[in-house]
C-alpha cells in the first residue's frame, strides 16, 4: 500500500479570538488523500477551509489530533523543509506570489533555495514553463501578465521544486472568466501527470470537475464524497447555505415540479442529454 499524500487524524485547530477566548476553526476531522487525487474543498465563508490547507505545508500545525504529509508529522519540525517541498501552495492574489521581475527567475527561486545545480534548474524551470503552457513568456516581466498567467506562473514555481502536491486556496477568485478557466485546464492537466491537486473553491463549477469533493461546515467535515454523490444532495447543501452546479439546481427544481429527470445530474451535458431524451 503507498503512503498517503496526506492523513489526518481527530485533528483540531484552536484560534484564539479578540476577546482571547479560544475558538475550534476545526473540529476532530480525520481524513486520508491518496497520491493522484483531485480534491475540492468547498464550504462557506470562515468555515475553516484555508485553516485546513495550511496544515498541509505546515503553515499551522493542529492544536489536537495529528496530520501527516507523505507519513510525515507535520508538529516534527525536522520534517518541515521536506514537507514544504513535496507539498506547494497557491493563493488567492496573483500579485502577492510574484518574487522575481523576470517570469523564468520566479520560477527558479524555489529550486534555487533548495541549492539544485544551475544546469538543472535551467532545465526543470523550461519544463516547468512548458507544463503551464507559459514559456512563450520565460523572458517577461511577471507584472505585464494577467491574472490567469501569475496563477500559472505560481504554479510553475511549485513544479519546479519538483512538489507532488499542490494545494490551491481559490487560485481563481480574482479572475475572470478566461483565466478561470486558464487555471482550471493547467490543474487538471497537472492532475492527469500524476500530481495531487486540493483546490479550495467558492465556484460549485470547479468543484465538479474534480474526482472528490469534501465539504466544511463550522470546522466540522460534513460531506466526503465524488462530485455526484455530494451535489445530487441539494437540500442539504442549501441548507449549509452553499451553492450547486447550476445545472444540479435545475435539475433539482424540474424534478420538483414533476418533470421525470434523473435525480443523479451534475453537468450542463448531462442536463442537456437527460431533457432531449424527455422527447
Ligand atoms: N489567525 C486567526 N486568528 C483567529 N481566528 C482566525 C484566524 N484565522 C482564521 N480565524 C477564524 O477561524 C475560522 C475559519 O477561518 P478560515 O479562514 O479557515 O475560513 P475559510 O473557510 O477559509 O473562509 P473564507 O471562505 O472566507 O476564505 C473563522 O471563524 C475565522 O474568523
Ligand atoms: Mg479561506
Amino acid at each position: 500500500m503507498s503512503i498517503p499524500m496526506i492523513r489526518l487524524d481527530h485533528m483540531s485547530h484552536i484560534y484564539e479570538d479578540a476577546e482571547g477566548q479560544e475558538v475550534y476553526a476545526l473540529k476532530d476531522i480525520s481524513l486520508q488523500i491518496e497520491p493522484g487525487e483531485f480534491v475540492a474543498i468547498i464550504g462557506t465563508n470562515g468555515s475553516g477551509k484555508s485553516t485546513l490547507a495550511k496544515h498541509f505545508n505546515v503553515l499551522l500545525t493542529p492544536t489536537e489530533g495529528t496530520c501527516k504529509v507523505c507519513g510525515m508529522r507535520t508538529d516534527d519540525l525536522d520534517n518541515l523543509w521536506k514537507i514544504r517541498q513535496q507539498v506547494g501552495m497557491v493563493f488567492q492574489n496573483p500579485d502577492n506570489q510574484i518574487v522575481a521581475a523576470i517570469v523564468e527567475e520566479d520560477v527558479a527561486f524555489g529550486p534555487e533555495n533548495l541549492g539544485v545545480p544551475p544546469d538543472e534548474i535551467k532545465h526543470r524551470v523550461s519544463d516547468a514553463l512548458k507544463r503551464v503552457n507559459m514559456t512563450i513568456y520565460a523572458k517577461h516581466g511577471p507584472h505585464l501578465l494577467s491574472g490567469g498567467q501569475k496563477q500559472r506562473v505560481a504554479i510553475a514555481g511549485i513544479l519546479a521544486m519538483q512538489s507532488q502536491c499542490i494545494v490551491l486556496d481559490e487560485p481563481t477568485a480574482m479572475l475572470d472568466p478566461i483565466g478561470r478557466r486558464e487555471v482550471m485546464d493547467t490543474i487538471r492537466q497537472l492532475n492527469a501527470e500524476g500530481i495531487t491537486v486540493i483546490i479550495i473553491t467558492h465556484f460549485m463549477e470547479e468543484a465538479v470537475q474534480t474526482g472528490r469533493v469534501i465539504v466544511i461546515q463550522n470546522g466540522e467535515l460534513k460531506m466526503d464524497g465524488t462530485p455526484r454523490s455530494v451535489f445530487t444532495k441539494v437540500d442539504a447543501l442549501k441548507s449549509m447555505g452553499l451553492d450547486v452546479p447550476a445545472a444540479s439546481e435545475l435539475a433539482f427544481k424540474l424534478r420538483e415540479k414533476g418533470i421525470p429527470l434523473p435525480g443523479n445530474i451534475i453537468t450542463k451535458e448531462e442536463l442537456g442529454d437527460a431533457l432531449c431524451q424527455l422527447g
